[in-house]
């Protein structure tokens, strides 16, 4: 199995750049996942990879061998789509063989190949049916064989799991998963569901705009985002705008609606400075008022305008002066520690949790 190289790969529609000089370099047997907001583009580089758009400049590898300029059924990927794409009139069995009856594999071979392919997505005995006698789940699974009977050596998915219901699609993104680490077959996968992503990645290039953000591993990704774009495309985070007020030592202090936030400096912000803060409501601890705070923590003082008790965890918002609020997730959910509305508490969290994003700096 190869890996990939996508080099200054750039494509335009018009005036639009859908694709703006994106590379990216995907390992042997990598699951590399694209992920980014509707119209950033993932469907347009997937396009290009496989062949089904042409970029302009740069360049498209598969290991050391240049794909730009051939055409899809030469390139050797498999693809699979959100709306299935299997045909209707053919049986799940034809339907699997049918890219190897026009690549001229003998008979007797594609009834051997698309019987392991089946097997592989667990279809076995469904051989005769029809699409329209199919789950959703299954059908995905049919278009999921029929990519991978082929034997390509990269396997492209674009928003593979969007049509189905949320429980099967966790379901399923398990089996992919599964699946491609059993084959070991390098994979882009598309997707704007960061959970999805972050679930199934061995890495993520977060895009927007025909930008690749950031590439990373998904915890580097939803820990050390690199701007606020990632930061708040990933996950849920409390995001507010901000002044650098003073900077000395190792500790920053930003304002922000009368509030004060402790960062830290090894952000590099300067006295002055307008930012963006970003603070994963997990990384901030909800204490009473009276508790001790370790050091190396902020600490903030407010009250409880409202929670939400989901079981193994209760989310908070919590409220300071000017309407600044945070939202807080706390997975100490014993019915003894919850806190009530209207109850003054103590927040605190360790300064380096807090990303800060200089504003004046394009991003
Ligand atoms: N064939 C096309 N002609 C013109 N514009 C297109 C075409 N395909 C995609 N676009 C535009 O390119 C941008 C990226 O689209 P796409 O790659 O489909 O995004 P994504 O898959 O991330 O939702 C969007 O603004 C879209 O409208
Ligand atoms: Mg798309």
């Amino acid at each position: 199995m190869p890996g990939i190289s996508i080099r200054n790969v750039t494509k335009r529609f018009g005036d639009l750049v859908a694709a703006n000089n994106i590379s990216l370099e995907i390992e042997k047997g990598e699951f590399f996942t694209l992920l980014g907001p509707s119209g950033c583009g993932k469907t347009t580089l997937l396009r290009c990879i496989a062949g089904f758009l042409d970029h302009e400049g740069g360049q498209i590898l598969f290991g050391d061998r240049r794909v730009d300029g051939i055409p899809t059924h030469k390139r050797g990927v498999g693809m699979v789509f959100q709306n299935y794409a299997v045909f209707p009139h053919l049986s799940v069995q034809d339907n699997v063989k049918y890219g190897l009856k026009a690549r001229r594999v003998p008979a007797r071979e594609q009834a051997e190949r698309a019987s392991q392919a089946l097997a592989l997505v667990r279809l076995e005995g469904l051989e005769d049916r029809l699409p329209n006698q199919l789950s959703g789940g299954q059908l995905q699974r049919v278009a999921i064989a029929r990519a991978l009977v082929i034997e390509p050596e990269v396997l492209l998915m674009d928003e593979p799991l969007s049509n189905l219901d949320a429980k099967l699609r966790v379901e399923m993104r398990g089996e992919i998963r599964l699946l491609q680490q059993k084959m070991g077959i390098t994979t882009i996968y598309v997707t704007h569901d960061q959970e999805e992503a972050l679930s199934i990645s061995d890495r993520i290039a977060v895009m927007e705009y025909g930008i690749v953000r950031q590439v990373g591993k998904p915890w580097e990704v939803y820990v050390q985002p690199g701007d606020a774009f990632v930061a708040g495309f990933i996950g849920t985070t409390n995001m507010f705008d901000s002044e650098i007020k003073t900077s000395e030592g190792g500790l920053a202090i930003a304002q922000c609606g009368g509030v004060s936030f402790g960062l830290s400096r090894s952000d590099g912000v300067a006295q002055g400075s307008q930012i963006q803060i970003a603070l994963r409501p997990e990384a901030i601890t909800i204490r009473d008022i009276e508790e001790p705070v370790p050091d190396g923590h902020w600490v903030l003082e407010g009250e409880i305008i409202r929670f939400e008790y989901l079981g193994s965890m209760i989310k908070y918002e919590v409220g300071f002066s000017e309407n600044v609020t945070l939202l807080v997730v706390s997975y100490d959910a014993e019915p003894a520690k919850i806190k009530n509305v209207g109850q003054r508490v103590k927040l605190s969290y360790p300064i380096e949790r807090a990303k800060t994003f200089r504003k004046d700096r394009p991003q």
